[in-house]
């Protein structure tokens, strides 16, 4: 398997700075509550939070729909809920990609059931070609063709999170990875 870069440190980082000032921009003054999807977005929150010039607060939340591969399992589940009630809250999801949907259509309805002030989605990354259930994103970093990728975060069976790159993953058989 071979990597090639697909959107350099420098594009991703001059990106996040834009998406932070539209995000000041669009919220009324008063706190952030920034819902950090495990484990992708983890890379992502930390620069996003820090290009937002308000009061935020960070919560982790863990679901899965996938296995160690590349495909969905087609099954969500919530494997790390928050520490903090988000009732009356401005809550902005930070996640890694949008593929599917699947994801962030279930755990829209998860948190609306929390009676948050408002819930909205930023996604670094977005493949709008493989939605399979509608879902508004309202921030999006880079639309992306339909390739897996990997790095700032991104894993295939749990290597490559930490290159600095985002990088479409070649010659890559689909089925569980290596770990
Ligand atoms: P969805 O429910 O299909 O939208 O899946 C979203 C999740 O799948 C993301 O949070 C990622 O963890 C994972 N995912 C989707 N596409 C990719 C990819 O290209 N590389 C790595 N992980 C991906
Ligand atoms: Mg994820």
């Amino acid at each position: 398997m071979s990597l090639r870069i697909l959107l350099t440190e420098e594009q991703i980082q001059a990106r996040i700075k834009e998406l932070g000032a539209q995000i000041d921009a669009d919220y009324p003054t008063g706190a952030l509550h920034l819902v950090c999807i495990l484990k992708g977005a983890y890379v992502f929150l930390a620069d996003l939070a820090r290009a937002i010039h308000r009061e935020t607060f960070v919560e982790f939340m863990g679901i899965s729909s996938y296995g160690k591969g590349k495909t969905t399992s087609g099954e969500v589940k919530v494997t790390k809920d928050l520490d903090n009630s988000v009732e009356g809250a401005n809550v902005l999801i930070v996640e890694d990609i949008v593929d599917s949907g699947v994801t962030l259509s279930y755990l829209m309805q998860v948190l609306n059931q929390r009676k948050p002030r408002s819930v909205r989605i930023a996604a670094l990354l977005d493949k709008p070609e493989r939605r399979l259930r509608p879902v508004e994103v309202t921030y999006v970093g880079f639309k992306i063709p339909d390739e897996f990728v990997v790095g700032y975060g991104l894993d295939y069976g749990e290597k490559y999170r930490n290159l600095r790159d985002v990088c479409v993953l070649e010659d890559g058989a689909d089925g569980p990875g290596p770990g």
